[in-house]
Formats: structure tokens, sequence, C-alpha cells
């Protein structure tokens, strides 16, 4: 049976105000994407992952969403949107949007109503409580994500009660417990597959069922303000349902924030519920070999058949590979390509988040630019397409001035000065694509890691393939029983040819080996 698109090769994620900005106003759009089709096509990705475009006040660029079912006028129309469906579809792209159903913002016209007063007909469609000690303290110790904003609760003066909200106090919580919330947010999916998308990215899926006592947490134990076993799972096989009424293979990828494999797992071990869950277990790992063996492995060990995994280490969240891994060893950029080839290689579907192609760094965001609350910028900044001197200071992503500053390195770090390089991590990200595409066995072959030395992270992939990734600062030798021959390196001074069954690996290299036998 062939192999399922999403497992096939990589999905990329675009963050869509830093891809490419295509009217001039310093913020990327969806015409913008549109423009760099041939980049992604270049790529060989199998599907694109769109962060939020709907309309939004952008407190939380985008996350706070107040009509799920249009596009921001920042963004574009929806007239852009079937546009760039169609385009990305002919050239064999598939497009994944993002669904973020635990909260709205505060200016979504269901919230404004919800506020309104105690009776209105959607006051139940939040999660409105009153407070303790007399009302004057919130109804639970539950805290926001974002430690800037502390607790999870505001209080609205005019109708005498607070309201829930797991992020910033203009992104209330939708109410899950109630069956019209659930009904709703299922029409916006539908919404968007009439419109031809191929899935969803869902924002903060463990959230949308919490304990409907609203009891504190509890230390040392799973914190009841998320993945509430009794709820979470049917809602999911529900959503999945909704996907799975509709011709072709659409899929849901929930960012399940849960720092615990198992429950992760938990939530792709039906087969009835996501497709794949980001695991973020994953991505929190230090740069260890051994942390990453017994990752990979546990991962291994808890999932069924029907389970598949999505690697990434990193997204729009958290800092980039180049400057997370580099611990002042000078060797980011090469662990960046080491990374990308391990993505490739691992069993599984690799997530890209636009700009690792190039092996981009974190920019340097001066006080004066922050806009983020919670210190997002860095990895968010623009995606220089072209070298500043050439292009001018918006490196070919805008004609304006750019929403948050480019990374001082754009002048080699740019989508023309790589193409013009046969060495540059933009060719190695298409090399690993074309491998993977070529090698069956890279797809879905069976994967066992191995011993091959210290500091190195080493599996076999079918019969055919090893990988190897060096996570030392040294050179380090790595075993290769059998031996093989170079199928590609993440560094551009290694020689492709045989080798035997030992190989010296250099700092931060990360390779893919032909088996021999
Ligand atoms: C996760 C998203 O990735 C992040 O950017 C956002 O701030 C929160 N969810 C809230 O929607």
């Amino acid at each position: 049976m062939a192999l399922p698109w999403w497992r096939r090769g990589a999905i990329y994620q675009i963050y869509p105000r830093s891809f490419a900005d295509a009217d001039g106003d310093g913020i990327g759009d969806l015409r913008g994407i549109a423009a760099h089709l041939d980049h992604l096509e270049a790529l060989g990705v199998e599907a694109v992952w769109l962060s939020p475009f709907y309309r939004s006040p952008m407190k939380d660029f985008g996350y706070d969403v107040a009509d799920y079912t249009d596009v921001d006028p920042v963004f574009g129309t929806l007239a852009d949107f079937d546009a760039l469906v169609a385009e990305a579809h002919a050239r064999g792209i598939r497009v994944i949007v993002d669904v973020v159903p635990n909260h709205s913002s505060d200016q979504h016209p269901w919230f404004v109503e919800s506020r309104a007063s105690r009776g209105n007909p959607k006051r139940d469609w939040y999660v409105w409580r009153d407070g303790r000690e007399g009302g004057t303290e919130p109804p639970n110790g539950w805290r926001s994500a974002f430690p800037a904003v502390e607790r999870a609760w505001s209080y609205n003066e005019a109708t005498e009660q607070w309201w829930l909200h797991s992020f910033l106090p203009e992104q209330p919580d939708l109410n899950w417990d109630n069956p019209e919330v659930e009904a709703a947010i299922h029409d916006v999916l539908r919404f968007w597959l009439d419109r031809g998308v191929d899935g969803f990215r869902i924002d903060v899926t463990q959230k949308i069922a919490k304990d409907p006592a609203m009891r504190d947490d509890v230390p040392g134990e799973p914190a009841r303000s998320e993945d509430w076993q009794p709820t979470i799972h049917e809602r999911l096989r529900r959503l999945r349902a909704v996907a799975d009424a509709y011709e072709g293979e659409r899929i849901l990828v929930g960012e399940v924030y849960l720092l615990d494999l198992e429950r992760v797992v938990a939530y792709v071990n039906g087969g009835d519920e996501l497709h794949l869950a980001h695991n973020f277990v994953f991505l929190q790992l230090d740069w260890d070999a051994a942390a990453f063996r017994a990752s990979i492995d546990r991962w291994d060990e808890l999932s069924s058949e029907a389970a598949w995994p999505a690697w990434f280490l990193s997204n729009h969240d958290h800092p980039r590979v180049a400057s997370r891994f580099d611990e002042g060893t000078g060797l980011g950029e090469a662990r960046a390509r080491a990374v990308l080839l391990m993505l490739y290689a691992l069993r599984g579907t690799p997530f890209v988040f636009q700009g690792e192609e190039l092996g981009l760094p974190d920019a340097e965001i001066p006080d004066d630019r922050i806009v983020d609350v919670d210190g997002r910028d860095p990895e968010r900044a623009p995606i220089p397409w072209a070298p500043p001197s050439d292009a001018g200071p918006g490196a070919g992503f805008t004609t304006g001035e750019p929403w948050l500053p480019i990374t001082a390195e754009a002048e080699r770090l740019n989508v023309a000065a790589q193409e013009a390089d046969p060495a540059s991590t933009l060719h190695l990200t298409r090399a690993l694509a074309r491998l993977r595409a070529a090698e069956p066995a890279l797809q879905d072959g069976a994967q066992r890691t191995y011993d091959a030395g210290p500091d190195v992270l080493a599996w076999t992939r079918g019969d055919a393939f090893i990988a190897l990734v060096n996570f030392a600062a040294e050179s380090r030798p790595a075993t290769l029983p059998g031996g093989g021959e170079v199928a590609l390196s993440s560094d551009p001074k290694r020689e492709v040819g045989p080798v035997g069954d030992t190989i010296t690996l250099a700092p931060g290299e990360g390779l893919v080996l032909r088996r021999s036998c």
C-alpha cells in the first residue's frame, strides 16, 4: 500500500508575517507566499503549514482570532488564499492551516456578546466564574502559559465575574464543555476543508479539555487545566471524524504541549484521533547523543502500530537550532545542518520551520523593537531572500520597513546566495528531500538505534541505511557494522565514496550511509 502523503516527506512551517511581503507594508502576506512557491517546490516539501492568517487584533500575532473564516487584510483576502491553495496544489504541495480552538480574540463577536451580560446566550461559550473571597480573588490558581501575564483570570467589572485565559487576557478560553462551542469549531474546520485545505495544525490541542470542576493543580500531578482524560480523547475523535468525512487524506497535526511522552503518544496511538502530534519532549532535549537516543527509543516503545512520529526541533515559539545548539562552540550552523539530516533520516515526518533550510540563527532584537509578550521575536525575524547589498535593507523580504529586524547575517544567509553555493544549507536540505523521496527505506523503513561510540547518535533504516550524528565539539569515531558508502553528509568537506566499519565524524557532522551488506 502506498505510504500516505503526510508520511513521505517534510512539512514546512510558514509564519506568514515573516515569510515574504508582496505589498511593501513590511509584513509578509499570502501573495508573498504564492510568489515563492518555486522555493518550496525546489525544497521538495510535501506540504506547508501556514500559521494563522485570520482576522485578528494581533495581540498574539494571529493566535488571537477575531474571525475564524476570513483573512486579515494585512495578509490579503480569501481570494488570495484560494489562489494560493490552487497554485500550491498545481505543484503538488499540500496546504495545512492552523486552527486555534482553545481561545478566540476578545474582539471575536462571540466574546463581545459573552461579555455583555450574564444572561447573554453566548455567556456560556467562554469560561466565566465568580471569584473567591467575595469575588475579589480569581476563581482558582491557574496560571497563564505566558509568565509575564501571571494568573489565567481577568475580572470583568460590568458583570462581576472572571474570565479564563490560558494565554493573554485578550485570548479568552472557549468553553469546550458547551456542545455549541464544539459544533462551531467543527464548522470552522468544514469551512476550510470546503476551500480545499489538506489538514490542520491544532493549536494547544491538550487545552480543549479541562477539569470542569476547575480544581487547583496538585504539585507533582498533571495540570488540571489541560489534557483532561475523561473528555480529551472523545473530543479529538469527533474532530477527526470531521476531517475523515472529506475526500483525500485531510490530516490533523496537534500541537500537544505536554512534557510527558506517554500522554503525547496517547493522542496518536488509537489511529482515530490525531494523525501527528508535535513532540515537545524531543524539542526540549539538551544537545546530547544519549538523551536523543533515549527519547527516540522511548517513542518507539510507547507507540502503537498506528502511530507515526512528527520530528521537529524549532518553530515560531522557540529559539532557532543554530543559536540554541551553538553553546559557545561556534558549531551552531554545522549542528543546524546535522539536525536537518537527522529530521529527514529518522522514521517519521520532518517538520521544517521556515529559515531552517538556510541555517538561520535567531535575530538580535533591540529593546525598542520587541513586540512579543513572551520573548519570541528572535526566531520570527523575516526571511532574507537576497543580500541586502543587492536588494536593500529589506533583503528581498520587503521593499518597506520590516516589522522585525532581519538577521545581521543576511548578507551571507539568504536564499539567493545559498542558491548559488552548492555547499549551502539550502542545497543540503534539497538533497535530503531528494534522497528521502528516492529511498522508500528512508520513508518507512524500520528503525533501530545502536551504539556507535561516545557522543554519536546512530540508527539504521531498513537494511540499507545507517545514519550518524556527532554531538561532540570535536571529531569522533563511529562504528558502522559492515561498512558502507557515503550517501550524504551535512559536512561539505566530506568526500563521498566507500568507508570501512569505522569512520571519523567531523565536529557537528551528520551522515547518511548506504550499507554494503
Ligand atoms: C501556541 C502557538 O504556537 C503560540 O504562538 C501561541 O502564542 C499560543 N499557542 C497561544 O495560541
